[in-house]
Formats: C-alpha cells, sequence, structure tokens
C-alpha cells in the first residue's frame, strides 16, 4: 500500500486486538453495522473451532470516524478479547509469572519453532500468540473501511470458496473436513476473490514496484497460511498454448469501444487493470494444529516429543476467503486513492468522473 498505511497489534489471548488504517479520505461511510456484518462473515464457515463460538469480533471505533462518516484523521479499531478473564494471568503484561501454559514442543508447520529462535523465546506461546491468523480480524475490520470507499466507487469485492481437501462440490467439501476431523488431521483449500466494477488503468507496467498483480500477491500472501497466488488462469495457463490463454480483441458493434469476450487474464494485463473482472486464487495450507499430532522435539528437555495441542480449526479456508477478500479490498481502495486522489470522497468521485470522460 503506498496512500493507506496500515498497522495492527495484540496477541491472539490478550485483552484486545488494536489496528490503524490511516490516509482514508474524509466523508467514507463507516459504522458498526458494517462491522459486524464482515465480521460474522469472517467468523462462519464449515471446519472452524470453539473459539469462533466465543468471540463476536465486533471492533469499536475508537478514532477516525464520526455521525457514521471517515473524517480524514487516523481510523482507530479495538476489539476485546471476550475470553480474556480466562487469560488474564497467562497473558499478564507484567509479573514475574510463572509462565503458565507454556509451550515447549513446537507443531511443524507453524511459527513456533522459528519464531523461538529469531526471538530467543523459550515458551513458544510469545510467538504463536502473535503469528496466530486472530491478528486477521483486525484486518478485516480495518478493511471494511477500504470496502466502503470502493462500494462508493462502483466496485464490489466477493469471494468463494473453490476445493477444501482436493475436493470442489459441496458435500464432498463437508466430508474432507468431516473426515480430516476423525482422524485428528485438517485440510486446506483454494479460495478465489473476484472484484467487479474497476476502471481499467490501475497499476503499470512502467515500473516493477508499480504493477498490480504484485500488489495483489502481496496481499493475499500476508495471509497466514497461504501458500501459492495465482491471477486469471494463472499456474493452468502455462501449460496451455497462447492462442487458449490471451484474451482476443474485437470492436463493439458501433466501433467505439475494444471489448474482450474471454477474461482469462483475470483482469489485468501488463500490470494495469483491464476494466474486465478481477480474479484472484489463493491456496491455503492445511491448518498446523493436528489433534493427532506430528512428531517434534521438546526444546527444554532436548527429547523427541508430540507437538503442542492448541484449541484449533479443522479448516480454515472460508474465512480465509473472505479475508483475502478484505486484503485485496486495501489493495484496490489504495489503487483508487493512487490514480485519482482526494482527501475527501467528494473530491475522489469528482476526480474519477473525470478521469472517465
Ligand atoms: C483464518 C485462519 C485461521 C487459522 N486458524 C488456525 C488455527 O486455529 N490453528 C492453527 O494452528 N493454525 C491456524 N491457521 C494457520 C496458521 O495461522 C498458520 O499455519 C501459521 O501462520 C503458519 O503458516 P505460515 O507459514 O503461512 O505463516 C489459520 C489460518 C487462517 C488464515
Amino acid at each position: 500500500m503506498r496512500v493507506l498505511r496500515m498497522l495492527t497489534a495484540g496477541e491472539s489471548h490478550g485483552p484486545a486486538l488494536t489496528g490503524i488504517l490511516e490516509g482514508l479520505p474524509a466523508g467514507v461511510p463507516f459504522g458498526t453495522a458494517q462491522l459486524r456484518e464482515q465480521a460474522a462473515r469472517r467468523r462462519a464457515g464449515y471446519g472452524r473451532g470453539n473459539r469462533m463460538k466465543i468471540e463476536d469480533d465486533a471492533a469499536d471505533i475508537l478514532g477516525g470516524v464520526r455521525m457514521g462518516k471517515t473524517t480524514g484523521g487516523p481510523l482507530a479499531l479495538s476489539i476485546v478479547n471476550k475470553d480474556f478473564k480466562n487469560w488474564a494471568e497467562v497473558m499478564a503484561a507484567e509479573g514475574p509469572g510463572p509462565r503458565k501454559r507454556a509451550v515447549r514442543v513446537p507443531r511443524p508447520g507453524h511459527a513456533d519453532l522459528v519464531g523461538a529462535l529469531k526471538y530467543g523465546h523459550e515458551d513458544m506461546r510469545d510467538v504463536l500468540e502473535r503469528a496466530s491468523a486472530r491478528e486477521t480480524a483486525m484486518r478485516v475490520a480495518l478493511a471494511t473501511a477500504a470496502r466502503s470507499l470502493l462500494s462508493e466507487m462502483g466496485v464490489q469485492v466477493r469471494s468463494r470458496v473453490v476445493s477444501v481437501g482436493g475436493a470442489e462440490d459441496d458435500a464432498g467439501m463437508k466430508a474432507a473436513v468431516d473426515a480430516a476431523k476423525a482422524a485428528g488431521d485438517t485440510v486446506g483449500g483454494v479460495f478465489e476473490v473476484t472484484a467487479l466494477g474497476l476502471p481499467p488503468g490501475l497499476g503499470s507496467y512502467a515500473q516493477w514496484d508499480r504493477r498490480l498483480e504484485g500488489d495483489l500477491a502481496k496481499a493475499v500472501m500476508s495471509l497466514n497460511a497461504v501458500k501459492g497466488v495465482e491471477v486469471g488462469l494463472g499456474f493452468a495457463g502455462a501449460s496451455l498454448r497462447g492462442s487458449e490463454v490471451h484474451d482476443a480483441f474485437y470492436w463493439n458493434a458501433k466501433r467505439t469501444k475494444v471489448v474482450r469476450k474471454t477474461n482469462r487474464s483475470g483482469g489485468v494485463d501488463g500490470g494495469v487493470t483491464t476494466g474486465e473482472p478481477l480474479v484472484v486464487r489463493g491456496a491455503l495450507k492445511p491448518i498446523a494444529t493436528l489433534m493427532n499430532p506430528l512428531p517434534s522435539v521438546d526444546l527444554a528437555a532436548r527429547k523427541p516429543a508430540a507437538a503442542h495441542i492448541e484449541r484449533s480449526d479443522t479448516c480454515a479456508v472460508p474465512a480465509a476467503a473472505v479475508i483475502a477478500e478484505s486484503l485485496i479490498c486495501l489493495e484496490l481502495a489504495d489503487h483508487m486513492l493512487l490514480k485519482f486522489g482526494g482527501d475527501s470522497l467528494k473530491e475522489l468521485k469528482a476526480h474519477y468522473a473525470a478521469s472517465r470522460r
């Protein structure tokens, strides 16, 4: 992001998550009803764990909004952890300890071991509390403002689950989750985000770091457990011929406009939006906490041990789809502001209209 700046803070079981989104124009409609709607979408989905029943993820607005509209000041949000009373001792910010619920056996595939080595933690709870995807509740909340800006500009961002555990139909996906859960195992999958109503001309081919795909890939890859991103045909295009991959150009009937009859590019050519729907997919690896744990090592005792078990989901693909959608909203709102500019929504809309003319 270039125009917008975002920071989050807070631990999974800490007192609250905090976030700031700075650089939004004034006048963007924003309120708790929108926050609740997006939070509920992130929480839903087959395969989530008990945590989602405890939290309602309702963010409190601490700054940057008055009477239902952004002011142009930094947007500041907080999501209070309803379960903190049960974690107050474990997560105490002060005091000598003892460290309760310390984590000494890293989970393969999670940040536990690399985090312990990097920051010198003996209790890997100091790692997992921040590496947890719980943090994305705040990113989704902040992105709600970006989503509102896009909606004002006629852009709708949607998502769907493409596959879970290799299955592509609803019943197969649910069966894959059930079977994994019964085996104490987990499953990943693929999600797809689509943005409709984008103008042509966002992003640029002129410099490597202005290409839109680069920004989108970074946004999706920044989501925990995402291991692959593709735009349009993506990896499938690599084994097809050019004639099967590129979107041919035609005149419309009046010869006033160049049209494409296909959208295999996923809405981006040369790092620039074409005006066709933007289509981005992400691959989510299976969750790293297995109820039937993988072999690991006890770092304190220097012995083999079964990996740590923490309350956990079986499948997070539906949630990941909604989160990726939010992260793409942030990136697209940033590109709208970069291209059209404006300190208020009114100004942004006027610049946009002038550009379309
Ligand atoms: C929405 C969502 C929920 C997740 N929930 C869990 C969970 O409950 N337990 C877990 O071990 N990992 C969970 N993960 C995955 C971890 O965050 C991920 O394995 C960890 O960040 C390490 O992956 P990385 O190497 O991509 O960062 C979740 C991921 C997402 C996107």
